[in-house]
């Protein structure tokens, strides 16, 4: 299996979408477990590509299989737009071989001297998850215990910040 990692381009939107709502109604890992109307969140995504912030896709071919982006928060809220916010997924096939490392590592790479403190959050029963971003050098700032409760299973949510040095 080939794939390729690179800046997401605009015409990779409809296959993003596809893949962004196959990992949400998976119900287990992101925060957002409905499919998200397609506009909605081609439009999302447009405005991260077009402003040039960190954004990059896995494609097998044409076809996007993963994704990872850092997003500011709103440009409203003083005091805080040194920090980002990451987000990153694989389609299940394509999980548990490195490429969310890479994916990762590049997103990195292209937030340096944008951002001071990219922060995300992963549910403890995500231990995949939690390696990789320890492994690359994210730590834990906080844990809030048994914050996530769904479809019968608890689990903590662990807040963890990669700092620039
Ligand atoms: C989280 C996620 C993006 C991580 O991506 P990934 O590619 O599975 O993770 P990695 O790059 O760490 O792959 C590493 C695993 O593959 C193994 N591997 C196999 N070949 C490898 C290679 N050539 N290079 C590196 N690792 C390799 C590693 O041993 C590692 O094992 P581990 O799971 O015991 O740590 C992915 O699993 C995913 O999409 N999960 C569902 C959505 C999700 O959880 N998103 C994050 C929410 S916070």
């Amino acid at each position: 299996m080939s794939v390729l990692i690179r800046a997401t381009e605009l015409r990779d939107l409809p296959s993003l979408v596809e893949c962004l709502n196959s990992v949400f109604l998976e119900r287990r890992y992101l925060a957002i477990v409905e499919a998200i109307p397609a506009g909605e969140a081609m439009n999302h995504h447009a405005t991260h590509i077009v402003a040039m912030r960190p954004h990059f896709v896995a494609l097998d071919g044409e076809r996007v299989v993963g994704l990872c982006d850092v997003s500011p928060g709103s440009p409203r809220i003083a005091g805080q737009a040194h920090n980002a916010t990451l987000g990153m997924l694989l389609l299940p096939d394509y999980r548990g071989r490195g490429l969310g490392e890479q994916l990762l590592i590049k997103t990195l790479e292209a937030s340096r001297g944008k951002f001071e403190r990219i922060e995300l959050s992963v549910y403890s029963h995500n231990e995949r998850a939690h390696r990789l971003y320890q492994r690359v050098g994210f730590v834990e700032e906080g844990r809030r215990i048994g914050a996530w409760k769904l479809d019968g299973m608890t689990s903590d949510i662990i807040d963890m910040v990669y700092k620039f040095s």
